[in-house]
């Protein structure tokens, strides 16, 4: 599949002082609401993914699974949930990572990845890359072999990419 040229940041709404004063958002449900715009994004995710030949996706809560799921079902490949704490039934393991201010945690099913399963994780967005950081690392006690990871937008000057210790692929990228 070769997804027509256009450009895709025609789709993604920025709001400034959302969440706090200073922080610019980059909304991506002006992009969602648009079939022809989602689909192409999920096309350009699916080829710089491929490569990789991942059996699991692994989306990360909550908008990572909006890019996670139709990613997973174009690519014919399961889907992995990583979630918020209180979530998951039976036995999780769990990661704290630091945010600018405070601490997030995320879970995992204990049994979530086969021996010799190729993940590929998913989010929307990386800015600083804390989140993605770890849940590769989360990942990565379940005995899971990531062999790459995407983002639908890199925002380019919070030097996320740095953090991230497997190979990257994002789809549209931000100064
Ligand atoms: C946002 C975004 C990424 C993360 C990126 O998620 O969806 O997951 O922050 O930031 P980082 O690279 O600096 O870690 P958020 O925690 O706001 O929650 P949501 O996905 O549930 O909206
Ligand atoms: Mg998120």
């Amino acid at each position: 599949f070769n997804p027509p040229e256009i450009d895709l940041k025609q789709y993604i709404r920025s709001i400034p002082d959302y969440p706090k004063p200073g922080i610019l958002f980059y909304d991506i449900s002006t992009l969602l609401r648009n079939a022809d715009a989602w689909q192409i994004a999920t096309a350009r995710m699916a080829h710089g993914v491929a490569k990789w030949q991942p059996d699991l996706i692994a989306g990360i809560e909550s908008r990572g699974f909006v890019s996670a799921s139709p990613l997973a079902s174009a690519m014919g490949c399961g889907m992995i949930m990583i979630r918020k704490p209180g979530k998951l039934p039976g036995k999780t393991i769990s990661i704290n990572y630091d945010l600018e201010y405070g601490q997030n945690c995320i879970h995992i099913q204990e049994d979530a990845v086969k021996p010799g399963q190729k993940v590929v994780i998913i989010d929307d967005l990386l800015a600083t890359g804390g989140t993605l950081q770890a849940s590769i690392n989360l990942l990565r006690k379940v005995g899971a072999e990531i062999v790459g990871a995407a983002a639908l937008i890199e925002l380019k000057s919070l030097k996320g990419r740095e953090k991230i210790d497997v190979p990257l692929h994002s789809v549209i990228t931000y100064e």
